[in-house]
C-alpha cells in the first residue's frame, strides 16, 4: 500500500492542467493576477493540438475587409454552428478575440503582413470576410511559441510529463490534484483551490485523426468524475481535408487555408463536386457555378464564396459521401488541387509546410500535382459546460477553456475559431480560476485517504492477472467509433456502439501490465484508456439521444434539421459507473444579438 507521506507535494493556488494554448494563456492570467500557478502537461511543453490550427487565428480586426466587425464575426460564428453555441460565449469570443491577437504581437508573434503593413487576414470557410490572422500555414505553432516563451520568462512553475488521473474535492470545492511523472512512474499531489482543465479533445477515440498520442479526453473525464456536466457531446468534427496516403500518415492535417488560398476538390470524374452539396441554409451566400465562384476568388466583392467555403461539416459529409458513390481516388479520398490554381512560388511561400508535408511524407509536389484528401478527426465541439464569463464548471474551484470546454462552437466549429477561443477563454478562466484562489482563506488540503484511494486507482493495472493488453483495447475502440459514431450514424449502429464499448469496459477490467513503473507506455495507455471509453460512452449515448442531423451529427435515419432540437442542449451526467444524458433548454439570445440575424 503506497505511504501518502511519501509522495511529493506542491501547493498553488492554480493548477493548470494542459499546457496548450489554452492553459498557457490560462496561466500567463492567472499569474498576471498575481496567483502562484502550476502548469502541468502529459507531453513536453510546446507540444500540443494547437499546433494543429495550421491557418490562422479568427478575430475581426478589418484589417483586410473595414466592414468586418465583431458582429459580423458572430453571426458566422452561431451559423457555423447552427445555432446551438452558447450565444454569450459566441459573443465574448468575437468582442475579444481582435485585443488577443494585438496582445500576441505585443509579446513577439510575427504575423503575415498587408502590403500595408497591417496583420494579414486570409479567408476561411464560414467566415464571411478574410479573418484570419495568420503566419503562413503554421500559426498554432507561432501562438504556442510565443505563449510558452512568455510563461517561461514569467517563472510560472511547468511540470511536464506529468500526467493528471484524479481531481479532489474538500466536499465543497475542488482541492487539488493527483497525478505520475511519465518518466519515474512516481506519484505527485498538488493542492490548490482552484484547477483549470485545457487538455484538449478525444481524437485517439478514432481511428483516423490529426490528434496525436496525448489526446484521449483526460480533462472531459476528470470533470465527470469530479461531478461536473458535458455539453453537446454528439458533436464531433471531421475535418474535411486529412492526408490519404501512405497508411502511416493517414489523418495527418491538410490545412483548410489550401481551400482558402483557391484550392478546389475534385472526384476521380474530374468534377468540381461541392456545387453538387449547397444546403438550403447557406444558398444565398455561396456561388453555384465555376465561375462565378472563381470571380469571387478574384476580386471577393460579390460575397457569393466557393462551395469549397463552406463549413467544415459540409464539406467533410460531401467528400464522404463522393466516396461512398464510387467516385473517390484510388486511396478513398478526393482530390485537392492548389497546383492549377496558382504558381508555384505562391504555393510554396503561402502554404510551406503543406509543400514540405506532401513533399516528405507523399512524394507528392503540390505546385504540380493534386493532393488526396479526406475527413479525419479533428475537434470536438463537446465539452465541460461552463459559465461563459468566468469559465468555472458547476464544480466550485474547477475551470475549463479551449478544446476541452463546451458550448462556444455549438454544433459545428468554423476554422480559426479554436485559436481565438483558447485565447479568449483561456485568460477568463485563468484570471477568474485566480480571483477565487484570493477569496479563499483557508489553505486547501487533501486527506491522505484520497491520496491513498487515488493512488491505487492508478496502480491497479499492475495487479490485474487478466490477459488482456491495453493496445488491442484502444485498437478495438478505434474501430467501433471510426465505423460506428463516426461522420454518418444510425440508431442500430449506435447501440451497436453502446454494447461493444460495455464490452470494452469489461475488457479494460482484465487489462495487465508489464514491468514496472518507470517510463512504461502500457500503464499510461491502460490508464487513459478509462478516460477514452468514459468520454465516447458520452458521445456514443448523446448521439443516440439526438434524433435529428446538425453540423457534426448526421444522423442517416434522422436526416433532417429539426427545429424543436435547435432549442435542447444535451448533457451528459456520471451517476456512479453510469453515463446519463439529460435534456436542458439552450440559453435564450437577447433580442439585440438575435436581431443581428436578419441584417443582411
Ligand atoms: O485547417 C486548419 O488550418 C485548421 C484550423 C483549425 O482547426 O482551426
Amino acid at each position: 500500500m503506497t505511504d501518502p507521506s511519501s509522495i511529493e507535494r506542491h501547493t498553488f493556488d492554480v493548477v493548470v492542467v494542459g499546457a496548450g494554448g489554452a492553459g498557457l494563456r490560462a496561466a500567463i492570467a492567472a499569474h498576471d493576477a498575481g496567483a502562484k500557478v502550476a502548469l502541468v502537461c502529459k507531453s513536453l511543453l510546446g507540444k500540443a493540438h494547437t499546433v494543429m490550427a495550421e491557418g490562422g487565428i479568427a478575430a475581426a480586426m478589418g484589417n483586410v475587409w473595414s466592414e468586418d466587425n465583431w458582429k459580423v464575426h458572430f453571426r458566422d460564428t452561431m451559423r457555423g454552428g447552427k445555432m446551438l453555441n452558447h450565444w454569450r460565449m459566441a459573443q465574448l469570443h468575437a468582442q475579444e478575440a481582435p485585443e488577443r491577437v494585438h496582445e500576441l504581437e505585443e509579446w513577439g508573434a510575427l504575423f503575415d503582413r498587408t502590403p500595408d503593413g497591417l496583420i494579414s487576414q486570409r479567408d476561411f470557410g464560414g467566415h464571411r470576410y478574410a479573418r484570419l490572422a495568420h503566419v503562413g500555414d503554421r500559426t498554432g505553432l507561432e501562438l504556442i511559441r510565443t505563449l510558452q516563451q512568455r510563461a517561461v520568462a514569467l517563472g510560472i512553475s511547468v511540470f511536464m510529463e506529468c500526467t493528471i488521473t484524479k481531481l479532489f474535492s474538500d466536499g465543497e470545492r475542488v482541492s487539488g490534484a493527483f497525478g505520475y511523472w511519465r518518466e519515474s512512474g512516481r506519484f505527485i499531489v498538488f493542492e490548490a483551490p482552484s484547477v483549470v482543465l485545457a487538455t484538449g479533445g478525444i481524437g485517439k477515440s478514432y481511428k483516423v485523426t490529426s490528434n496525436s498520442w496525448e489526446y484521449t479526453g483526460d480533462g472531459h473525464a476528470l470533470a465527470l468524475a469530479a461531478g461536473a456536466d458535458l455539453v453537446n457531446m454528439e458533436f464531433v468534427q471531421f475535418h474535411p481535408t486529412g492526408m490519404v496516403w501512405p497508411p502511416s500518415v493517414k489523418g495527418i492535417l491538410v490545412t483548410e487555408s489550401v481551400r482558402g488560398d483557391g484550392g478546389v476538390l475534385r472526384n476521380s470524374e474530374g468534377r468540381r463536386f461541392m456545387f453538387d452539396y449547397i444546403p438550403e441554409f447557406f444558398k444565398a451566400e455561396t456561388a453555384d457555378t465555376e465561375e462565378e465562384a472563381d470571380r469571387w476568388y478574384n476580386d471577393k466583392t460579390n460575397n457569393r464564396r466557393p462551395p469549397e467555403l463552406l463549413p467544415r461539416d459540409e464539406v467533410a459529409r460531401a467528400i464522404n459521401a463522393e466516396v461512398k458513390a464510387g467516385r473517390g481516388t484510388p486511396h478513398g479520398g478526393v482530390y485537392l488541387d492548389i497546383a492549377s490554381r496558382h504558381p508555384a512560388e505562391y504555393i510554396k511561400r503561402r502554404l510551406p509546410s503543406m509543400y514540405h508535408q506532401f513533399k516528405e511524407l507523399a512524394d507528392v509536389d503540390i505546385t504540380a500535382e493534386p493532393m488526396e484528401v479526406g475527413p479525419t478527426c479533428h475537434y470536438v465541439m463537446g465539452g465541460v459546460a461552463v459559465d461563459p464569463d468566468t469559465g468555472e464548471s458547476d464544480v466550485p474551484g474547477l475551470y475549463a477553456a479551449g478544446e476541452v470546454a463546451g458550448g462556444m462552437h455549438g454544433s459545428n466549429r468554423l476554422g480559426g475559431n479554436s485559436l481565438s477561443d483558447l485565447l479568449v477563454f483561456g485568460r477568463r478562466a485563468g484570471l477568474n480560476a485566480a480571483y477565487a484562489a484570493a477569496r479563499k482563506r483557508e489553505r486547501a488540503s487533501v486527506s491522505d485517504d484520497d491520496v491513498r484511494a487515488a493512488a491505487e486507482h492508478a496502480l491497479a493495472p499492475f495487479s490485474s492477472t487478466g490477459d488482456e493488453n491495453p493496445y488491442s483495447v484502444q485498437h478495438d475502440l478505434q474501430e467501433v467509433m471510426h465505423s460506428l459514431v463516426g461522420i454518418i450514424r444510425t440508431a442500430e449502429e449506435m447501440q451497436q456502439a453502446l454494447d461493444k464499448l460495455t464490452e470494452l469496459r469489461k475488457r479494460t477490467a482484465r487489462m495487465s501490465v508489464e514491468g514496472h513503473r518507470q517510463y512504461n507506455p502500457g500503464w499510461h495507455l491502460a490508464l487513459d484508456l478509462h478516460n477514452m471509453l468514459l468520454v465516447s460512452e458520452c458521445i456514443a449515448r448523446a448521439a443516440l439521444e439526438r434524433t435529428e442531423s446538425r453540423g457534426g451529427h448526421t444522423r442517416d435515419d434522422y436526416p433532417a434539421t429539426d427545429d424543436t432540437w435547435g432549442t435542447i442542449n444535451l448533457l451528459c451526467r456520471l451517476d456512479g459507473d453510469s453515463v446519463n444524458v439529460r435534456q436542458v433548454p439552450l440559453p435564450s439570445m437577447p433580442d439585440e444579438l438575435r436581431a443581428l440575424f436578419d441584417e443582411k
